[in-house]
């Protein structure tokens, strides 16, 4: 027999959900869950080093400690690969003006939106900025979520970015979701340069991503960039200005492209290599070809729609199906936002996609493990359970991984694995 730190056996469904030769499962072959019936993983080290039936798995090794699923199902942790945690306060009074008719974009031209929560993220001390997200994070972990990305965005200044990323560094070490960090600087034009968009675009190019660079290199860390492409924001040229300068600095990309206008951002990632695209509900037809000849992963925020949804307006969604048939990588995200998105929870991200983008309750469960960890670059680690990946999965409280997009509203998750190690039971 041989020894290993943790055994996980007896799950009726074991869904693997497996990487497409080292790459996320694309277009029509989205959805495959390569699913061992009465299942069983080996761990040692924090790491999956065999999967098969429970019958074989318990007569091969001996493990310092066993998960007995019971007959359950089990799934890789889910990805959650496009937040804006950490943030400080809300935004309930905004909700309220949308809900007798203001639209999110009227509200963020007249001061609030993103520049309310700027100035509530500003004013924090690091160690309230800090405390403030854990509680967050807790929650996101007994939904099911073992790895997130987070950005700053809610700084605009170099200090307040910088404490943000600090505060992401923080919060990564202090509790079991592991986060990615994205420096976003260009999330909106602060009200300091109404009207003066290039000149903080210059700020941001001279000045706030050399900072960003330097914050990289001092800790061995690779830091995604992400900018907001969109009317209001920052335009097409701007974007690009800001994205290529990042590149040449050592950031990985990221845009947020046609959630309500489209401006040419998706076609502008697939040619810059970001490695993804997200919100996309906008995207023109040239734009989701290119998705499908390039390697940028879409991602969709279905939460984002229905968060700014008002019973008089209903929201476009992402065309997901329209990106499949292109043969585009589709992943799946919270958007979690105290603006557009207040959702911590994938199985409803899960839910909502099943309904609104069209998924099956397989393609939605793909989207958000295996190619929402390509999402976020790590899709070598996470994201599903095969040999050699992190051990970060999921026992349901059910025998049926379709509950999962089904149900919502609730939680499936009865266990939570975090590098082999049980973080919540
Ligand atoms: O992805 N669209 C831009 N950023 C966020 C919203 C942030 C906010 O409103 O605070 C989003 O939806
Ligand atoms: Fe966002």
């Amino acid at each position: 027999m041989e020894a290993v730190g943790l055994l996980v056996h007896s799950a009726g469904q074991l869904c693997v959900v497996p990487a497409h030769d080292g790459e996320p499962q694309r277009g029509a072959s989205l959805g495959e869950l390569a699913i061992v019936e009465d299942g069983a993983l080996a761990v040692r080290d924090g790491r999956i080093v065999d999967v098969g039936p429970s019958a074989e798995l318990r007569g091969r090794y001996s493990p310092m400690q066993e998960v007995d699923a019971g007959g359950r199902c089990v799934i890789p942790g889910f990805v959650d690969p496009h937040t804006h945690i950490p943030w400080y306060g809300d935004r309930a009074n905004e909700f309220e003006q949308r809900l007798a008719g203001a639209t999110y974009m009227e509200i963020m031209a007249a001061g609030g939106g993103i520049m309310s929560t700027v100035r509530q993220t500003r004013q924090a001390e690091p160690a309230e900025l800090v405390a403030d997200n854990l509680p967050r994070l807790a929650r996101m972990l007994r939904n099911g979520t073992t790895s997130a990305e987070a950005k700053t965005g809610y700084g605009l200044d170099t200090a307040a970015e910088l404490k943000q990323l600090d505060a992401i560094r923080s919060l990564d070490a202090q509790q079991p979701v592991e986060l990615i960090a994205t420096f976003m600087p260009a999330h909106a034009v602060p009200s300091e340069y109404d009207g003066k968009a290039n000149e903080y675009v210059d700020r941001v190019v001279e000045e706030m991503l050399p900072a960003g660079a330097d914050w990289m290199r001092q800790r061995d860390v690779t830091l995604f960039c992400d900018v907001f492409c969109e009317d209001g924001a920052f335009d097409l040229a701007q974007s690009r200005r800001i994205l290529e300068r990042a590149a040449a600095l050592g950031y990985r990309l990221k845009i947020h492209a046609d959630e309500f206008a489209a401006l040419g951002g998706t076609a502008l990632a697939v040619e810059l290599g970001a490695v993804s695209a997200d919100h996309l509900v906008q995207t023109p037809e040239a734009d989701i070809a290119a998705l499908g000849r390039g390697r940028t992963v879409a991602v969709a925020l279905p939460g984002t729609p229905f968060g700014l949804t008002r019973w008089d307006a209903p929201q476009a969604y992402t065309p997901a199906r329209r990106i499949l048939a292109a043969g585009g990588a589709l992943a799946l995200a919270t958007d979690c936002n105290p603006g557009t998105s207040w959702c911590e929870s994938m199985q409803m991200v899960i839910a909502l996609a099943c309904r609104m983008l069209g998924l099956t309750q397989a393609q939605a469960l793909a989207a958000a493990t295996v190619n929402a960890a390509f999402a976020i670059g790590r899709g070598h680690e996470v994201g599903s359970l095969e040999v050699g990946k992190q051990a970060d999965l999921l026992v349901l409280d059910t025998d049926d991984y379709r509950q999962v997009g089904y149900q919502f509203g609730g939680n499936l998750v009865k266990t939570v694995v975090k590098k082999g190690r049980v973080v919540i039971q």
